[in-house]
């Protein structure tokens, strides 16, 4: 792996010196690092022990004309395959996740356009306390990636979660990152619904239908897996969320439509969801008892079209792709939703058979000027072809 470079943030953290370690261990590797020590940083290790080890010059302080004069703050910031934050303290995430630039390593994290690699490192109450996690959730949405931290004794004599992973393990990751498959769709937002809805009889039923969420969700880890930004917004599911996938969980249609429209603008918008195209007109909060003479005249009333919504939205994403879960005659129901919706794509599937809830599915891609239809395969494996044809769209 030779001529990869890194760009080091060393954070405040006693874990520090382990960094040092890092850089000989990465040179070994044929890794060369260029080094950023945080003002925090310099309390624990010297640019001179990191400038020894990395033989090039280390940069502390974002107002340093002479460093500026040599290389700008947004040069430094792209000048490297990766850039890798160890340790990573609570501070610096806290920053990076909010996007706030005030010092040399915050502005690059906000400057650059290259992947970053977290290696945190704290106290375990620090690292579990929910504003930490909320940030280390934010970044990995971003595409952040992470190492560690590991579980044992720490320095502040207490045990748990927040030790610094191992210069050796930290390197892997390193190795890892610089080899990954490339990220095609990295910098696009995808905008997602999947699931079903519900919508309310009363405080206690509601009308919904067989969608799991599965093909949505397994969708959403493929564009994520692809590099993208994906929000997912959700119906009621059993289902994980995808690493790295930003939920919004919602109930009914209207809810999906408001969380869909609060979410634009998107590079891609892709209606997977089972929405309930009908609701009940009116759901009262009490219970219908059968004494108030029961359900039986139901009335019902349309629910939004959320797809059809975004096609003529102001902020249209550039690429509206609708599902069209069809019984009969599945192609030319889905060349005409095309048209009707004003969507771009329409994947359809057949579900006549056990597609809603179950793990498979058989896709037919149709475009304006084209319709591809695939075999029967596993819902991942459905959503990582129709990621991939995402991709290439863009690419
Ligand atoms: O009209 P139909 O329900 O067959 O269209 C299916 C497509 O439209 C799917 O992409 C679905 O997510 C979307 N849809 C929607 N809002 C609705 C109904 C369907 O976004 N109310």
């Amino acid at each position: 792996m030779a001529q990869k470079r890194i760009l080091l943030i060393i954070g405040g953290g006693i874990a520090a010196y382990k960094s040092l370690f890092l850089i000989r261990v990465l040179a070994r590797r044929g890794i060369k690092s260029r080094v950023i020590i945080t003002k925090g940083g310099t309390q624990f290790v010297t640019p001179l022990s990191a400038g020894s080890l990395s033989g090039d010059t280390v940069y502390t302080d974002l107002w340093d004309l002479t460093a500026e004069a040599e290389m700008g703050h947004i040069e430094l910031s792209r000048s490297a395959d990766l850039i890798v934050v160890a340790p990573a303290t609570a501070d610096i995430m806290a920053k990076a996740a909010q996007g706030i630039a005030n010092d040399l390593a915050t502005t690059t994290l906000l400057a650059t356009d290259k992947p970053v690699l977290y290696a945190p490192a704290m106290n375990v109450r620090m690292y579990e306390h929910p504003a930490t996690q909320r940030n280390i959730s934010q970044l990995k949405s971003d595409g952040a990636l992470f190492v560690g931290p590991d579980a044992g004794e720490m320095a502040c004599g207490e045990f748990g979660d927040g030790r610094m992973a191992e210069p050796e393990a930290i390197a892997d990751a390193i190795e890892a990152a610089l080899s990954a498959a490339p990220r095609p769709l990295s910098g696009k937002h995808v905008l997602m619904t999947a699931g079903p809805t519900r919508e309310p009889i009363d405080p206690v039923r509601y009308l919904s239908n067989h969608s799991s969420g599965k093909q949505g969700y397994a969708l959403a880890e493929a564009l994520e897996e692809l590099g993208a930004k994906v929000t997912l917004v959700t119906g009621p599911t059993a289902l994980i969320t995808p690493d790295g996938v930003t939920r919004v969980d919602i109930e009914t249609a209207r809810e999906m439509m408001a969380a869909v429209e609060g979410a634009l603008p998107a590079d891609i918008f892709i209606g997977v969801a089972a929405v309930a195209d009908w609701r009940p007109a009116s759901s009262g909060d009490r219970k219908i008892k059968k004494s108030d003479g029961g359900v039986g005249d139901l009335k019902l009333t349309e629910n939004p079209d959320i797809l059809k919504t975004v096609c003529g939205h102001k902020k249209r994403p550039p690429l509206v792709i609708g599902f069209a879960a069809e019984t009969n005659d599945v192609t030319a129901h889905a060349q005409a939703k095309l048209k009707r919706k004003g969507c771009d794509w329409i994947v359809a599937n057949d579900v006549s058979g056990d597609v809603m809830g179950g793990d498979h599915n058989t896709m037919i891609l149709v475009t304006p000027d084209d319709t591809h239809a695939m075999p029967k395969m596993s819902k991942a494996d459905a959503a990582r072809k129709l990621a991939q044809k995402i991709a290439e769209h863009f690419s």
